[in-house]
């Protein structure tokens, strides 16, 4: 029997709409193979819904995404919307999303695949595999906390403020979630604060002490996000799972995706306890490329997979979308950000057309 899954489309700023029709086709040839419907509808999100709207979340797109079984999302954000104030910008339509949703685990796997290992600026034997999974808590922290603003002083001076919060029951679903998924990877789990600093760092440290003995089968280990940072470039490979706050995760996931190659190669998956998940790739609308066909869609493709797997436990066309992903590396297809010598030099159009031809021969 088919089965039939709505999805949202994002597709956002930038390369965004580029990289999903990418993700569409891939998509719609997968679903064939294994009996899938896709039902897409798309939604304006950040800049584009900006210059319809004037929102960068409308409320019709919430609902939408609420409506459906997955949001496929691609990217937000661009030079032509960098002046306007923070809650009316691009970025403010992605938050606004994770909150409405109640996304509050974010999922960044950053696995270095052989083909690409010489695309990777650190040396060969640093960077061989690394396998991390990054787990992010995305609605509170420092990104959600109040009092926020910038507010004007007695004596006229401005003063901005952001405040890094969390309670224990935010640090304690975050954990859950990570504990699991380093369970079902190699049963390790670092979890990173600035506990020696941070009062809210000093809690989470405690809580998710407290929460590792319910998981005696998991190594727990604690680092400093400075420390952390210098151990992700000095020696990637002693971490399996980690575990942060908001801020601690949107700069360490950035740093771990560098280590495969290219930002341009890694998926993520927003998760609540229920309801839609959002599947996006951790990097951005690069505007310097949109519309020039030099896109690299993989991440776009792979955070499609991640959908299939997470969302909707489909593994078998999960594993064929990654490995038609795979496939053209092995064929030595490199759109410029991963481009190394003797490789075969594409944009986005063509990586799509050869994906297309690897789902044909899988
Ligand atoms: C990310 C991005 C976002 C974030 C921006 C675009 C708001 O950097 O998903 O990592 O900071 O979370
Ligand atoms: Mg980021």
């Amino acid at each position: 029997m088919t089965k039939n899954y709505r999805v949202t489309l994002l597709p956002g700023d930038g390369i965004g709409p580029e990289i999903m029709a990418v993700a569409v086709d891939v998509l719609n040839i997968v679903g064939k193979k294994f009996d899938i419907n896709f039902e897409f509808q798309e939604a304006l999100i950040g800049g584009a819904a900006i210059d319809a709207t004037g929102e960068p979340l409308p409320s019709a797109t919430l609902d939408t995404c609420r409506n459906s079984d997955a949001v496929l999302l691609a990217a937000i954000g661009g030079y032509k919307w960098d002046s306007l104030p923070n809650h009316q910008r691009p970025e403010a339509g992605l938050l606004g999303l994770r909150a409405g949703l109640g996304l509050f685990a974010n999922l960044r796997p950053a696995q270095i695949l052989p083909q690409l290992i010489d695309a990777s600026t650190l040396k060969k034997e640093v960077v061989e595999g690394v396998d991390i999974m990054v787990v992010r808590e995305l609605t509170g922290g420092i990104y959600f906390g109040k009092p926020r603003g910038i507010f004007e002083t007695e004596t006229g001076e401005r003063r901005g403020v952001n405040t890094m919060v969390y309670s224990e029951s935010e640090i304690e679903r975050i954990g859950r979630v990570a504990f699991e998924a380093a369970r079902k990877r190699r049963g390790k789990l670092c979890s990173v604060d600035k506990s020696n600093v941070l009062d809210v760092s000093q809690l989470w440290r405690e809580c998710i002490t407290k929460l590792g003995k319910e998981y005696p089968d998991v190594e727990l280990t604690h680092l400093y996000v400075d420390n952390a940072a210098m151990q992700l470039l000095r020696a990637p490979k002693q971490f399996d799972t980690i575990v942060t706050g908001n801020l601690f995760g949107d700069i360490l996931s950035d740093a771990a995706a560098m280590l495969t190659g290219s930002i341009g190669m890694l998926p993520s998956a927003s998760l609540g306890a229920t309801g839609a998940g959002v599947f996006e790739p951790v990097h951005g609308s690069a505007p310097d490329i949109a519309g020039q066909d030099k896109a690299n869609p993989l991440a776009q493709v792979l955070s499609a997979a991640m959908m299939l797997r997470y969302a909707f436990n489909e593994k078998a066309a999960a594993d064929c979308l990654e490995n038609a992903v795979l496939d053209v590396l092995q064929r030595g297809y490199r759109t410029g950000d991963i481009m190394s010598p003797g490789m075969d030099l594409v944009g986005c159009r063509a990586m799509s057309a050869a994906l297309i031809n690897s789902l044909g021969g899988i």
